[in-house]
């Protein structure tokens, strides 16, 4: 928090550090409030650089004294950090700070959360435990000791000693800063063993507080997954003696990839078939793969500087993409990422916030942690590999990793292995990393004699952050499906350079459909005017998963909108279409269920508002329910023998196979709810074993109003569980009517349970108003108002918290006068509240525009 105007940084004014590190060692003397600190660290004057000023972050610090080889020293103090006269040759600089963990709610530096003492260190929360160079590029080996009362004590690295309330740690790894981490208190160890490809015996550990051990199994397992996929895979194999993981309740993100220390939030490791649901075992599987992957793609080689954070996120996103590709079903895992891409990074990258994957400028860098650098990243990655094939990947992958092992390196070094490598010229490839917006595909055909052209027209459209968008390089899989339903030409990747472009193929006979951007092979908005008919053969016959699925999402968008626009009724040709590919049970239940989904109603907002309509909430609302009745009423036959094919008589299992029967039973229950009334869902809620069906049953009954009994009854089940109580809140809102939704969340603040400082209850309930577009936009305003409420409540305590929440106001500029006016009220509300943090205000900032 402070009161002068904000620093903007930016990406060109980089300059490497005037001094290097050999060593640091640091002691900690743990307590709630009074933590020592002692730093002892190694610095020389850096050969490569003429900057002679010596300048330590440090923030929030009480410093108790300092020396610089062995001399007192009184340096220069401000809010960001220190400077001090130094030796123009090698030294050794001593300091000791007090810090007060306990105070700390921001969960940024050391804090403690129930009782244990851990820390979060990226991307700038080094400069709250020590005075530091604490930045990316200046990188280190630490030893630690820790000094505390405390049953566990660990930090990075291999323990070298330890005696009661006293361990030595030694990393011999060098790491920038943000790789620290420390962890002390009453926890139990989840251990196993994995041994390396060359034979090296790795001890591992999941350590949690005393009642979560029944809840370690699927992370410990999922770890050796992911260890041995990286071998395989990648050619990656572990290098230290010991991994440890340590699940923490308080926590802003998802976990963090500390070396040899990961650290993460409970929600995103800790799982029982009890408490978990199949889509929390999925992600905890790819969050710990992701973690893990770190150690090579983030830690061994890190980020000069953080403007390259997508260096490390987007290609870590990517291979845990390809991870859990590889242990469950390849297209599933591909759609329900495009659906995600398209609702975060889409919205995103098309509204005020919109930034290139390679900002090249911020004031807080907590802002971006985005979809952009993270997902939009590792689709560019995916496009780099379409483009250089398999083979030719991974030969540079291996180069980059020889190359760079040890280096704090940046796109320019990424993309330059791959010239290298390949002999290919990426320059204008290169515009994905610097230019924002999603680029528009406009495809138009020609069909003459036995020969179909395809033309094709890009466009980016300009931004604030993009002014002036030029040509990318886009990758488009394209088959050929002939009239009976074969295919005429296989995939092949069509290449995309300049703005516009055509592409002809000869001798085909019969004229046929073409399938555009199999695969999602890049991250644009296709526009491709088939008909109706062609989409529902495409729908019927594409050899393609993606696009299959694809094109009834289509036909289901359209007729939505048809039902806003024209009050049609839904469209028979989607409604058969979508029973047939359901029905077929030669498919994957997991993919029949995804062909099941709707477009969101956010996304319909989006397609209104790009059609140059003003979306209206309600009515969205409105058809999206009118189309479920009408797919619950095509489905009334078959549902119920589709839902009962997939109850499962073993014992549960969160496996893909398993998952994939209970997603599409589910999809089934909710039609039957729709269609027949709740007794069905009454009865699966009651007989449910495990958490996947207990939390659709009890969906199903609040959306059939009939939830309030199993409401109570699953509070009493689990008010001793945060994580299972995290659903409760959640899913009341999410679940609400929209007239409702802001006063159940409302009402929901108040319970007795609602620990607004912990980041997961936090969300739960205010990122669930966010979720549900028509009664976070009610017409009323009280989404609006109530969210601002508690932002303003939030920011003093957890601004990293509260900026990344504002993000529900960024698609304002798409409503009516009414609901602009009232949510720029709110915003500005905020923004006039006394001392509001420097990551809120620029997240504000940049949304108001
Ligand atoms: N680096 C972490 C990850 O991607 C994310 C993170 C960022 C966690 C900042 C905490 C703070 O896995
Ligand atoms: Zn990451």
């Amino acid at each position: 928090m402070r009161d002068a105007a904000p620093q903007t940084i930016y990406l060109a004014d980089y300059t490497p550090f005037g001094y290097v590190i050999d060593d640091v060692a640091l002691t900690f003397t743990l307590d709630p409030h009074h933590t020592r600190v002692k730093s002892r660290i190694a610095f020389r004057p850096n050969p490569e650089s003429t900057e002679r000023r010596f300048f330590l972050h440090g923030e929030g610090l009480k410093l108790i004294g300092a020396s610089i080889d062995g001399a007192p020293v009184t340096p220069e103090l401000s809010d960001e950090g220190l400077t001090c006269e130094v030796p123009d040759a090698p030294f050794i600089w001593e300091a000791e700070v007090e810090i007060d963990p306990a105070g700390n709610t921001a969960l940024e530096g050391l804090y403690m959360s129930n009782g244990m003492y851990c820390t979060q260190c990226e991307a700038e929360g080094f400069r709250k435990i020590t005075y530091y160079p604490d930045r990316p590029d200046v990188m280190a080996v630490f030893s630690v000791t820790i000094n505390g009362p405390h049953p566990v004590l660990l930090s990075n690295g291999n323990p070298v000693a330890t005696q009661e309330h006293h361990a030595e740690w030694h990393d011999p790894w060098p790491k920038p800063s943000y790789l620290f981490a420390l962890v002390a208190g009453d926890l139990i160890a989840h251990a196993d063993s994995f041994t390396t490809r060359s034979g090296r015996d790795v001890a591992l550990n999941l350590y949690v507080r005393p009642g979560d051990e029944h809840k370690c199994a699927f992370g410990m397992q999922a770890l050796k997954a992911s260890m041995r996929w990286d071998e395989h895979v990648y050619g990656r194999e572990y290098d230290l003696d010991l991994f440890n993981i340590v699940a923490v309740d308080d926590f802003n993100m998802g976990a963090m990839e500390n070396k040899g220390l990961n650290i993460f939030n409970s929600s995103a490791v800790l799982a029982s078939p009890e408490t978990a649901t199949d889509a929390n075992f999925e992600r905890i599987e790819a969050i710990i793969a992701h973690e893990y992957f770190h150690n090579w793609t983030g830690n061994r080689i890190t980020c000069r500087d953080w403007f390259q954070l997508c260096l490390k996120e987007g290609l870590t996103v990517y291979r845990d993409s390809q991870f859990t590709a590889d242990m469950r079903s390849a297209p599933v895992k591909r759609i329900s990422d495009v659906i995600d891409l398209r609702a975060r990074q889409f919205a995103e990258d098309q509204g005020p916030l919109a930034h290139p994957v390679r900002p090249e400028s911020f004031q807080e860098i907590n802002n971006f942690y985005t979809a952009t650098v993270y997902e939009k990243g590792a689709e560019v990655i995916g496009m780099l590999k379409r483009l250089v094939g398999d083979a030719a990947y991974y030969q540079a992958l291996d180069l980059y990793f020889d190359r760079h092992d040890g280096d704090a390196a940046t796109i320019e070094d990424w993309l330059k292995v791959f010239e290298d490598s390949t002999g290919r010229d990426l320059t204008q490839f290169k515009r994905w990393y610097s230019q924002a917006g999603t680029p528009r595909v406009k495809v138009t055909e020609t069909w003459q004699d036995g020969s179909l052209t395809l033309h094709f027209a890009q466009h980016i459209p300009p931004s604030s952050a993009t002014p002036d968008p030029q040509p990318q390089v886009i990758p488009v899989a394209l088959g050929l499906v002939g009239p009976n339903g074969d295919e005429v030409l296989e995939t092949r990747m069509l290449e995309l350079t300049e703005a516009e472009q055509s592409f002809r193929f000869d001798d085909l006979g019969a004229r046929p459909v073409a399938s555009i951007l199999r695969d999602f092979s890049a991250p644009v908005v296709l526009e491709h005017d088939l008909s109706d008919d062609e989409r529902a053969h495409l729908l019927a016959h594409d050899s393609d998963p993606f696009n299959r699925w694809e094109q009834g999402r289509i036909l289901a968008r359209q007729s939505l909108l048809a039902m806003i626009r024209e009050n049609a009724d839904p469209d028979r040709a989607y409604l058969d279409g979508i029973h047939a590919v359901v029905s077929d049970e030669s498919l994957d239940p997991a993919y029949r269920a995804l062909m099941l989904g709707l477009p969101s109603q956010s996304d319909l907002a989006t397609a209104l508002h790009d059609a140059g309509d003003v979306p209206d909430p309600a009515a969205i609302h409105k058809v999206s329910e009118a189309m479920r009745d009408a797919l619950a009423a095509r489905f009334a036959e078959i549902a119920p023998r589709i839902y009962q094919a997939c109850q499962i008589d073993a014992p549960y299992r969160p496996d893909a196979d398993q998952a994939g029967r209970r997603s599409l039973g589910n999809a089934m229950l909710s039609l039957i709810t729709r269609h027949h009334g709740p007794a069905k869902a009454q009865a699966q809620f009651d007989a449910a074993d495990n958490m996947t069906q207990q939390l659709a049953a009890l969906a199903n009954l609040i959306r059939a109003e009939a939830g309030d009994a199993a409401l109570a009854a699953f509070e009493s089940q689990w008010q001793h569980d945060r994580l299972v109580m995290d659903k409760w809140f959640g899913l009341q809102v999410l679940e609400a009517k929209p007239d409702d939704a802001a006063d159940v969340a409302e009402q929901l603040t108040r319970h007795a349970d609602f620990n607004w400082k912990n980041p997961n209850r936090f969300r739960a309930v205010f990122g669930s108003l966010a979720a549900h577009h028509a009664g976070f936009h009610h017409v009323s305003g009280k989404g609006y108002r109530l969210l601002a409420d508690w932002l303003i409540r939030l920011d003093p305590v957890n601004p990293q918290t509260t900026a990344r929440m504002c993000a529900a106001f960024q698609t304002w500029a798409r409503y009516d006068a009414a609901r602009r006016n009232m949510i720029r009220a709110e915003l500005d509300r905020i923004l006039a509240t006394p001392k509001l943090s420097r990551d809120t205000t620029e997240m504000l900032t940049r949304i108001r525009g």
